[in-house]
This record gives C-alpha cells, sequence and structure tokens, in this order.
C-alpha cells in the first residue's frame, strides 16, 4: 500500500513529522512525501529535527507571493507527482493552500483523501482566511477524516459526513510536543538562556494570520508595547514570522522597546520549550491554543473567533480581539489575577494523548485492506 503525506508550512510539517514516522516504520506501507515548499525554511527547520527527507521537493515558495501563485504552482507540480507515483492514497493536514491544492489534485487523479486534523470550522469563510474554506472543500473531498475531537466530528455531521468515515484520534500535535519538551532543557540561543523564568512575567507573542494584517496587527502590536511599558515584571519575546510585511510592522512599532526581544522563528524544539517556560502566550496561532494547555499554559487568542472551542471550554484559552484596548485588558487581567491565571494553568489538554499518528496508521489499514 502507498500513501503519500503530501505538506508545505511549518505547522503542517510539524504534525505530520509523527505521522510520516508511524508510516515508514510500518512495514506493509510505503510512504512517500511530497513537500510543496510553500514555507522554505520554516518548512526545513522541521523536516531536519524529525529527520525527514522528502522524496519530491516542489521548491515553490518565493518571496511575498500570493495564494493565486501558491496554488497554481502547487496544481501543476503535485499533478506531475501524482501522476508518477500513483499513491493509493494521499494524506494532507489541516487548512493551508497547499492542503487543499493537494486534496483537489488527488480528486482530479480519483485517489481517495485522508484529511488528518479534519472538522475544525469557524462558520465564516473570511475569518480565518483561507484557511475555513481550504478545510471545508477538503472535507468535501475526503474519504477518511481524521477529527482531532467529538466537537470536530460534530461538526462534519452536521455537514453530510458519513460517520463511518470520521475517526476521533486527538492531535498529532501533541504527539510531537512529547517528543521535544523535556523540563531539564537549555537553549542553543545564548539569549534564552539569560531571561530570568523563574523571577519575571515572561511573555511569549506570536503573529502572523492574513485576516490581521495591517489595522488590526497594528493595534496589536501598540498594545503589546502598552502592556510592556506598564508592567516592569513582563519580558516579551517575540519570534518573527518570515514574512517580510509582519516583520516590518513588528520592527516598526517594537523594535527599539525594551524588555520587548524580536527575534528569528526558532526551530520547533526550542520553540515548544519556550512554551513549557513561559508565563502566558499571546498568540493569533492555531497550532498553539492546542500545545499550551498540554503545558499548562494560559493563551490569549489575537482573534475575534477560534475554530478551537475545547480549549476556550476546557478554560486554557481566551478569545480577546484585535483592539488595542481589549488586547491589554486581556493580558492585564492575567497579569494581575492570580486566581484567574491559576484557574486558566491548571486546564485540562482536550487534544488526546500523544497517540493520535498511531492511531491514524492502524485506521488506514484496517480501511484499506477491507476496500
Ligand atoms: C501560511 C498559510 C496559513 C498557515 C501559515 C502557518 C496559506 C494561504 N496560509 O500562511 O494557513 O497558518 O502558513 O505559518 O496557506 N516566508 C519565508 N520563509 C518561510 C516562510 C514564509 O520567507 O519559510 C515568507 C515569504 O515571503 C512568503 C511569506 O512569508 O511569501 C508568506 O508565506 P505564505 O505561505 O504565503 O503565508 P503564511 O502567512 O505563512
Ligand atoms: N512554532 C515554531 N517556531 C516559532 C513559532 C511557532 O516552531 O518560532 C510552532 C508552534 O509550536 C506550532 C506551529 O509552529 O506548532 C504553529 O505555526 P504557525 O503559528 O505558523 O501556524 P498555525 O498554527 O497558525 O497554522
Amino acid at each position: 500500500m502507498k500513501v503519500m503525506s503530501i505538506f508545505g508550512t511549518r505547522p503542517e510539517a510539524i504534525k505530520m513529522a509523527p505521522l510520516v514516522k508511524a508510516l515508514e516504520e510500518d512495514t506493509e506501507i510505503q510512504s512517500v512525501v511530497c513537500v510543496t515548499a510553500q514555507h522554505r525554511e520554516m518548512l526545513d527547520m522541521v523536516l531536519e529535527l524529525f529527520h525527514i527527507q522528502p522524496d519530491y521537493d516542489l521548491n515553490i515558495m518565493s518571496h511575498g507571493q500570493s495564494i493565486i501563485d501558491i496554488i497554481s504552482k502547487s496544481f501543476y507540480g503535485l499533478d506531475d507527482v501524482m501522476k508518477k507515483e500513483k499513491p493509493d492514497l494521499v494524506l494532507v493536514h489541516g487548512d493551508t493552500t497547499t492542503t487543499c491544492a493537494g486534496a483537489q489534485t488527488a480528486f482530479l487523479n480519483k485517489i481517495p483523501v485522508g484529511h488528518v486534523e479534519a472538522g475544525l470550522r469557524s462558520y465564516n469563510i473570511y475569518s480565518p482566511f483561507p484557511e475555513e474554506m481550504n478545510r471545508k472543500i477538503t472535507g468535501t473531498i475526503a474519504s477518511m477524516h481524521f477529527a482531532p475531537t467529538q466537537g470536530n466530528k460534530n461538526n462534519l455531521l452536521k455537514e453530510g459526513i458519513k460517520e463511518d468515515s470520521i475517526f476521533i484520534t486527538g492531535n498529532t500535535v501533541i504527539d510531537a510536543l512529547h517528543e521535544v519538551t523535556n523540563n531539564e532543557y537549555v537553549f542553543k540561543e545564548d539569549l534564552l538562556n539569560t531571561i530570568d523564568y523563574n523571577n519575571k512575567k515572561v511573555i511569549l507573542l506570536t503573529c502572523h494570520r492574513r485576516e490581521n494584517w495591517g489595522q488590526p496587527m497594528e493595534n496589536i502590536f501598540n498594545g503589546v508595547k502598552e502592556i510592556v511599558k506598564e508592567n516592569e515584571a513582563v519580558e516579551l519575546i517575540f519570534p518573527m514570522h518570515m514574512n517580510p510585511k509582519i516583520r516590518a510592522l513588528a520592527n516598526e512599532i517594537l523594535g527599539k522597546e525594551e524588555r520587548i526581544h524580536l527575534i528569528e522563528p526558532l526551530d520547533y524544539e526550542p520553540f515548544a520549550n519556550l512554551i513549557n517556560k513561559c508565563h502566558l502566550i499571546m498568540t493569533d496561532s492555531g497550532g498553539i491554543q492546542e500545545e499550551a494547555p498540554s503545558l499548562g499554559k494560559p493563551v490569549v487568542v489575537l482573534r475575534t473567533e477560534t475554530e478551537r472551542p475545547e480549549a476556550v471550554e476546557a478554560g486554557t484559552v481566551k478569545v480577546i480581539g484585535v483592539e488595542k484596548s481589549d488586547v491589554i485588558q486581556g493580558v492585564n487581567q492575567l497579569l494581575n489575577n492570580e486566581n484567574e491565571y491559576l484557574k486558566m494553568k491548571h486546564a485540562i489538554n482536550p487534544y488526546g494523548d500523544g497517540t493520535a499518528s498511531k492511531q491514524i496508521v492502524k485506521i488506514i489499514k484496517a480501511k484499506m485492506q477491507s476496500n
């Protein structure tokens, strides 16, 4: 049985890595990996960490390219690879442009698709954009849906997806996280070793979402600046996404501020261990909302909605929006109210026990053998 895994960006690579490993270990499966390289440096960091050598690398990234560039280059490259390899199953992950192109190209080649991290929905096709539509299209094409939670399964059932094609597995990000975090971890980056995690309140910030580009991101950065100014005990670390638009704005607003460290994107291992050491997280990322509950870290979400309501229900994630005053108030509440902070810190991870990848491989084998 030949299974082709397709991915292209940092979060897809992190979440597919443990699954690729599990596929490679299975003697009845021939695993083929094709990366679009929608991301380049941020993808390579993950491939190196997990020792994954793709069989195909479409190398499509060019700076500041549009979604149309990404999708058209992916279609042509993936079509060639699928026609050559003729896999029995294509696996895609999540909701990026690579994901959607992978699913559609497989469909046009009449190859069945398994969707990893299926069933997340915000019910607003413009937020997150274009991810909500990407995952809906992928879900319509897929014949196997690996849903992290019961809530994700319910979303798919509401859309008429057949129950026997949906499998609740937890999220593979927990598998990856378990592999790289350890309480004795020492950073290779000097700056990260000099920070006093015990006596300072260290905030970890990430921000990259397309719908936050422009005014919302300006509001967020101005809010961040004020929070750090007002709270002497706070030290803030922002590993900036490689998108030049984001870096320019971050440098302009936060570049000269005391106790704010703008740094390069971190490899997954130091980043996960930084989550483990920090006080709280401010982010618009999807994956970090899933990782932080596992490590007992409160997350404030710099968005107006989330497709991860389990984390909000579990109490570890709070959606605070993108207005400057809301950002300041949401974070100050956690910095100044110990009870509120501890309530969030002790919430329980709803995303599984770190065995999602093994479960997925078992399900794939059973399903394919029964066909
Ligand atoms: C993409 C996904 C988004 C996902 C995010 C994870 C789409 C449309 N967006 O958004 O769903 O949440 O990845 O990070 O699929 N760049 C580099 N080196 C890199 C990566 C990016 O220089 O390794 C720069 C390039 O100039 C690139 C730009 O960042 O053009 C934006 O990358 P792109 O993949 O288009 O969008 P993201 O915002 O990263
Ligand atoms: N991450 C990383 N280094 C960083 C920032 C994030 O390894 O400097 C990891 C993070 O732990 C998570 C993933 O990248 O697993 C999230 O990626 P991103 O925020 O780019 O995308 P999203 O999850 O929003 O799709």
